[in-house]
């Protein structure tokens, strides 16, 4: 199926902690709404010139009544750009692009989210109902926490400098055997620490890999990863993976 860049516009682009944007983007087409599953991603293009080359991949965060929300860090040069954009703005958009999550899980879940990790997990979380404890770690100032508040039984929030709830790494709360499926989005190295957590109680995890992508559709073959199936795509066979089948660099 040949996809192609979609225009949205955006009703609002606001700052919500240091370095940390919300942006939602309703549709330019009438009879069009933005789709997706939790753990899928658009590519998004804010720039009109073709400078910086690449879109820049962004998970859902949400979608509702058609209106897609995109929680970002800004990193570099792309992610700036988006957070100068102001409302009334038009970017382009491809997707959704990528296999979400798993929808079926059973049992006890734990998401588990370090930083701008949170952003696919929020809209998990939504989709998911209940029976679900949420574990985010942050550097310093949380985000988002009030969305998740009184939606899970239990919410663990760590912070790197100790400025709210438990001071140090998220790891360092989670306790694997409590639970029948695990889920985690964040740094490499966190997500391989929850894997090997899990591996060790025997208890099934899901990564969300964030990569650094090119075209975004399977064809450049850039994001790719080393797994027990070989070499997948982030953007195609992922970006959630199970955490079993991921090899991690040492
Ligand atoms: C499937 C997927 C979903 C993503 N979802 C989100 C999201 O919801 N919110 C969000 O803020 N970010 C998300 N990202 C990461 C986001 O795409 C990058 O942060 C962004 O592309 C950086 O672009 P830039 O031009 O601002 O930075 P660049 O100038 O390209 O890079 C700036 C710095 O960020 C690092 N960097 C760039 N891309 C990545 C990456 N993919 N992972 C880690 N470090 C990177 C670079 O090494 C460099 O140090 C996602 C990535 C993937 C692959
Ligand atoms: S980014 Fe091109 S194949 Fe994944």
């Amino acid at each position: 199926m040949k996809r192609s860049y979609r225009k949205g516009i955006i009703p609002s682009n606001i700052q919500i902690a240091p370095n940390i944007y919300e942006m939602k983007l309703a549709t330019c087409d009438p009879g069009f709404g933005f789709k997706g599953k939790p753990g899928q991603f658009y590519m998004l293009r804010g720039w009109e010139a073709m400078d910086p080359f690449l879109a820049r991949p962004i998970s859902i965060s949400d979608i509702s009544n058609g209106v897609i929300t995109f929680l970002y860090e800004v990193r570099g040069r792309g992610t700036h750009i988006f957070s100068k954009l102001k409302e009334g703005d038009v970017l382009e958009l491809l997707g959704p692009l990528g296999a979400g999550f798993d929808l079926n899980v059973k049992g006890k879940v734990a998401l588990i989210s370090g930083g701008i990790g949170i952003a696919p997990l929020i809209y998990l979380m939504k989709r998911l109902g209940n029976n679900m404890d949420f574990y985010c770690g942050f550097r310093s100032v949380p985000y988002y926490t009030d969305r998740i508040e009184g939606k899970v039984n239990n919410i663990y929030i760590t912070t790197e400098d100790g400025s709210v709830g438990h001071k140090g790494f998220v790891t360092e709360l989670f306790i694997p055997e409590k639970y029948d499926t695990v889920i985690t989005c964040g740094p490499t190295p966190m997500i391989k620490t929850v894997v090997e957590m899990c591996k060790e109680k025997n208890v099934p995890v899901y990564v969300s890999m964030e990569n650094r992508m090119a075209c975004g559709i399977g064809t450049c073959l850039g994001c790719a990863i080393e797994t027990t199936s070989g070499m997948l795509r982030v953007c195609k066979e992922g970006p959630v993976f199970s955490g079993e089948e991921v090899i991690f660099d040492d």
